[in-house]
């Protein structure tokens, strides 16, 4: 497996892994680490099919069910489909609802911050690419908190915020209200720490609300600028997709978004798995 690091603050391409077979232990071990010091992983080339990603997702932890599915209907489902496409000659266009609610992800954000168990890793699969548009950017939330001088990294160290999927997306699109039913807001730390490396990050996005004790006001601040702080354009790594490709992100500390795409143009087609973060974080 070798890793060509992308970005001074995250990504790495690998190569000499063949994600749709069962991995070995070592290789496991190995994704791992690779997670925990390039937060974005980039694998060209994927054989990849609904059940490899599923068994993958399997391998790296517990598959994190869902929860539009869930919350709307009861169901469980670990597949999502990213993108536009119904089936081989049928798509969404701009003012088809899904498309709409999925505009949400052009937001900076970090995949189920606002569960009380957050996504450890995010996993994409890539099969059919806009000509134009459709990149995936991320940032780190981790080179974002280092850029912060010591005083101001103790000042906000224990401080807990507010997550709510409903804050965050009910600007872009309605929320289902059994959806919204199913997703109080939570509470998480606004600093955590990767229990491996010992590194530090922050960890706020779209979904961060506000922080607990704080006032509107000076919550929106703080949170603004930490936003904007991690997002600045040169901190920004941006996957251009070819089909095939498979990224991996560590929710833990990355923030992502969609750069858009015009889908009465385009077919979009991507799959997306999540594994499930631990349930205490620190
Ligand atoms: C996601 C996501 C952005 C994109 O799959 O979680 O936010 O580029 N995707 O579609
Ligand atoms: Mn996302």
């Amino acid at each position: 497996m070798q890793v060509d690091r992308l970005h001074l603050d995250l990504g790495g391409r690998v190569t000499g892994v063949d994600l749709a077979k069962t991995l070995d232990d070592e290789t496991v071990t190995a994704l791992r680490d690779a997670i925990d010091e390039y937060s974005v992983l980039c694998f060209p080339d994927q054989a990849m099919t609904d059940e490899a990603q599923l068994a993958l997702t399997g391998q790296l932890g517990e598959p994190e069910e869902g929860h539009v599915k869930f919350g709307t209907t009861g169901e469980i489902d670990y597949l999502a489909t990213i993108g536009n496409v119904v089936d081989a000659t049928t798509k969404r266009d701009n003012a088809d609802a899904y498309t709409l609610s999925q505009k949400g992800n052009n937001l900076w954000h970090s995949d189920s911050s606002f569960r009380s168990v957050p996504s450890y890793v995010s996993i994409l699969h890539g099969y059919e690419i806009p000509g134009e548009g459709g990149e995936t950017e991320f940032v780190s939330q981790r080179a974002a908190y280092a850029r912060l001088d010591p005083e101001r990294q103790l000042e906000i160290d224990d401080l807990y915020v507010l997550h709510d999927y409903v804050f965050s997306r009910s600007k872009i699109a309605p929320v289902h209200d059994n959806h919204a039913a199913s997703l109080p807001p939570v509470a998480h730390p606004l600093v955590r720490t990767n229990p491996n490396t010992g590194e530090r990050n922050f960890y706020v996005g779209s979904h961060a609300r506000s922080i607990i004790g704080w006032s509107g006001i000076d919550s929106r601040r703080l949170i603004d600028e930490l936003n904007e702080l991690a997002t600045e354009p040169t901190a920004v790594y941006s996957h251009h997709w070819s089909p095939g490709d498979t990224v991996f992100w560590d929710n833990r500390c990355v923030l992502h978004r969609g750069a858009g795409y015009d889908a009465n143009k385009w077919r979009r087609y991507m799959r997306q798995t999540r594994v499930a973060g631990t349930p205490k974080v620190t």
